[in-house]
Parts: C-alpha cells; structure tokens; sequence
C-alpha cells in the first residue's frame, strides 16, 4: 500500500481544508508564468477598488492599481499607523502585508491563512522593510492561534464569505484585539457567477 510522506500528508489535509479551487487554478498559472495573471492577482487576490468604475479598463495593470488602492482604504479605516501590531486573516499571497511594510514603519505583521501554499508564496514575495517585522502563520480565521489581546488592528480583505462560521471569527477578532482595537474589513457583493467560481 502507497503511504503519503509528511509533506504530501500535510498538503492533502490543507488542501481539503480550504478547498478553493480558483486558487488551485491561481497558482497553477502563476507556476507556469502566467504574466498577466501574475500582474493582476499575484500579489493581490480580491477585485479591487474603483474611484471612478467607468475608467475601469479590465487589464492586469489596472486591477494591480485597484487592488492597491482598496490596500489603501482598509489601511485608512483600520488607523493603520506607524508602530502597530497588525493582523490580516485570510491574507492570500501577502498582498495587503506588502503594502502595510512598503507605506509603514516599526510594524508587527502577521498574516494568517489556511493554505500552505499561499503563505509560501507569500514569504518568498514580502521581504521586511523600514525596521518591520513579519510572520505569516497557518491557521483558521475563526480558531486563532493567538493570546487575548495580541493586537491593534485585525484587517480580512475579502475573505469572510469563505469562513464557515462569521460569527466564530467576529468572537475571535474580538478576544486577539487590544481594547480599542479596530477591525477593518472589505466584503465584495458577488453576482451569482463570480460567487460559485469563489466557491461562496
Ligand atoms: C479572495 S482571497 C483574499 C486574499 C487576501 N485577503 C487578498 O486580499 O489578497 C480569500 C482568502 O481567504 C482565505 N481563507 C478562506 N477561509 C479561511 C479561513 N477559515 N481561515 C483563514 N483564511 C481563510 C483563503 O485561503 C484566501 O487566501
């Protein structure tokens, strides 16, 4: 009988645990040096903000640019600041990270996600800048490896829609925060399409 090595089981069980196969298709494309693909969703994995929809032009370039501004306006509803201890749940490839370590100084960062392979991509990507400090861990949003007030901000960019239990994860966002503590998050409204390829 075949037995699994440790890494093989370890990514069978992770695999099953997340279960989204627009990733598996993401990362097969960014394995095979899908540029426009990198351009659009390598660093970021949500759609983006839009000031003005209309301009929208649907290249990879011009995602990247609505995926960094809507970085932007999270960090600006979480008080994002210099010196803070930041968690971000569900943090794809690091992107929301990256951003936080190119725009701030003496961070603590840490980004949480279920899949070891996005946080493996993420670790290789996000290189800690300007005295910042980053770990990405593996973990599930709503079961937080973390103590009772570890936090000054908890930040998912969309990604609740995928949590089995939003109620689970708004308890433990409530418990790793420090009084005072801000949650931020953005949802994406989905028509049903992009909803079933997200697996919501
Ligand atoms: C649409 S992606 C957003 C990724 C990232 N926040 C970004 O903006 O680039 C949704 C993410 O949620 C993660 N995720 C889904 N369920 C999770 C859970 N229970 N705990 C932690 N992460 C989870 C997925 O693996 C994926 O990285």
């Amino acid at each position: 009988m075949d037995t699994l090595n440790p890494a093989e089981a370890h990514n069978l069980r992770t695999r099953k645990a997340v279960n989204l196969p627009y990733f598996d298709n993401l990362l097969k494309l960014l394995h095979e040096g899908n540029a426009a693909v990198a351009q659009g969703f390598g660093r970021h994995v949500h759609w983006g903000y839009w000031e003005n929809p209309h301009q929208a032009d649907a290249t990879g370039a011009d995602f990247a640019e609505a995926a960094e501004n809507l970085s932007q306006e999270i960090c600006r509803a979480g008080q994002i600041n210099n010196g803070l201890r930041v968690l971000d749940v569900g943090c794809g490839f690091g992107g929301t990270i990256a951003h936080i370590n190119e725009h701030d100084t003496g961070m603590q960062l840490t980004g949480l996600n279920l899949d070891s392979r996005q946080l493996q991509r993420a670790r290789t990507q996000v290189v800690p800048r300007s005295g910042n400090r980053i770990e990405f861990v593996e973990g599930d949003a709503c079961k937080l490896p973390f103590a009772d007030h570890s936090f000054d901000v908890v930040l998912a960019v969309e990604c609740i829609f995928h949590f089995p239990d939003r109620e689970s994860f708004f308890r433990e966002a409530r418990r790793v925060l420090k009084p005072g503590g801000m949650l931020a998050l953005s949802v994406s409204v989905q028509p049903y399409h992009i909803a079933r390829l997200m697996g919501a």
